[in-house]
């Protein structure tokens, strides 16, 4: 019991963006869809506001109608698409997965471990379909915890992304992109997410309803997603710029070719279903809203025909670690992917040889590292503000751009 605690905070200070799927739920539950009061009772989470930190009621609603809108326009989606499973990167904590098993769908929900493991078992025990569900820890920047998760499946696949693309760096969004690219090669079938105009969308639906105090309520709903996610500026290579969209549109295209992909931009309008959020709205509001929907679109994504990937991944990636302490230096030495599923392992490390030890330095050998994510920079940066100066050697290309786009090369002392 003692050690699952330990686990779950070592992974919550890793990577504290599932804290955003929280907050998803309690607006869910809030804007009244079925079964999320329930998954917030059990996950014992109180208000929206209190999960948030959103404190005024205007932000909260304007928050409540896009994640309604996304939660029933997606579930809509997904039916029409016709395959019979729902892969969901990320599945969170909605109620999605009792939605589509009750309606024959199966439903594969993928999300950090912490995540997995804390909403399999709540849904798995509401629903009256349990082998309809399966829920997998993985990382969607590490692509054999997604070959691991869907081995069992043999047939086309329904991938969907709501609410996460636009917490990655560049970097991570490219590798996303090339896992989901190897996913619909293997099992067929499409990719469909609202990510790339979410901040249309937000901004859309909080002009329509908020009148003059849009623009500030739009900036509390940011700045709590950022504060829970630990995230930076919640944009990147796969967003859309409300100030410039067609020539981030063009970005977007190319960025999906180079990996072979091409989209259909499905209008919001015209597949969202009624919202109950609209009681809590007069019939001017709503009528605005339906309207600004017009100009908001969620992407249909399928594989290019005739495409061959240039760079055919050859070498392990596992991740392992061996390190040992010595004259207040701690000496470590990284092989493979550095994420979310495998950082936690050098925070465990040094938080018990900090416990036992002086530890003025940490000496990282990363001539067998293969990539770094956020979460493994963010445990880097706890062992330097836990007082060891972080030295990088052996750094290789990949890395050594992620540091430099990240700005972590002035943080830490790089060598190649
Ligand atoms: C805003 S929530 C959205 C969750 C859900 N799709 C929804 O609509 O409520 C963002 C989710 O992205 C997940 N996430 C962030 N980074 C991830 C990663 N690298 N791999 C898998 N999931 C990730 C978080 O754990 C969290 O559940």
């Amino acid at each position: 019991m003692e050690k699952e605690s330990i686990d779950y905070s070592v992974q919550a200070r890793t990577n504290p963006v599932f804290m955003t799927a929280k907050t998803a739920v309690c607006l869910m539950a809030q804007a009244g869809i079925p079964n999320a009061a329930e998954i917030v009772n059990r996950l014992g989470l109180g208000s929206a506001e209190e999960v948030s930190g959103m404190k005024d009621s205007g932000t909260i609603l304007g928050n409540e109608l896009v994640v309604e809108a996304k939660y029933r326009t997606m579930c809509r989606l997904i039916e029409e698409s016709g395959y019979k499973i729902n892969v969901d990167l990320p599945c969170g904590y909605t109620p999605k997965a009792l939605h589509l098993t009750a309606k024959g769908l199966k439903f594969i929900g993928l999300d950090l471990p912490i995540v997995a493991n804390e909403v399999g078992p709540i849904l798995s025990d509401l629903t009256d379909h349990p082998e309809r569900m399966l829920f997998e820890g993985v990382d969607a920047t590490n692509p054999d915890s997604l070959i691991a998760a869907l081995k069992d499946v043999h047939e086309p696949i329904c991938l969907t992304t709501e609410g996460m693309m636009m917490y990655f760096t560049d970097s991570e969004v490219n590798a996303v992109i090339t896992n989901v690219r190897s996913l619909l090669e293997a099992h067929g079938g499409c990719w469909i997410t609202p990510d790339p105009e979410y901040i249309l969308q937000f901004t859309l639906t909080f002009k329509s309803v908020l009148g003059e105090d849009a623009l500030q309520k739009l900036m509390a709903s940011r700045d709590a997603a950022s504060g829970q996610s630990d995230a930076g500026s919640l944009t990147n290579a796969f967003i859309i710029n409300p100030m410039d969209v067609p020539a981030s549109l063009d970005r977007v295209t190319a960025l999906l070719a180079v990996h072979g992909l091409k989209a259909r931009r499905v209008n919001l309008a015209e597949h969202m279903p009624e919202l109950t959020v609209y009681q809590k709205l007069t019939g001017k509001q709503t009528d605005a809203f339906k309207e600004a929907m017009r100009s908001c679109h969620y992407w249909v994504i399928t594989p290019e025909e005739h495409w061959k990937a240039s760079d055919v991944r050859q070498t392990d990636s596992t991740f392992s670690m061996d390190h040992m302490v010595s004259d207040g230096v701690l000496r470590v030495n990284l092989r493979g992917r550095m994420d979310t599923i495998t950082a936690p392992e050098l925070l465990k490390v040094w938080e018990t040889e900090k416990s036992n030890n002086t530890i003025t330095k940490a000496e990282i050998n990363c001539a067998r590292l293969q990539y770094i994510s956020s979460a493994g920079l963010r445990v880097l940066m706890i062992l330097q503000k836990g007082g060891a100066k972080v030295r990088l050697t052996g750094v290789n290309d990949t890395v050594w751009e992620i540091l430099e786009t990240t700005g972590f090369i002035n943080i830490f002392e790089v060598a190649r």
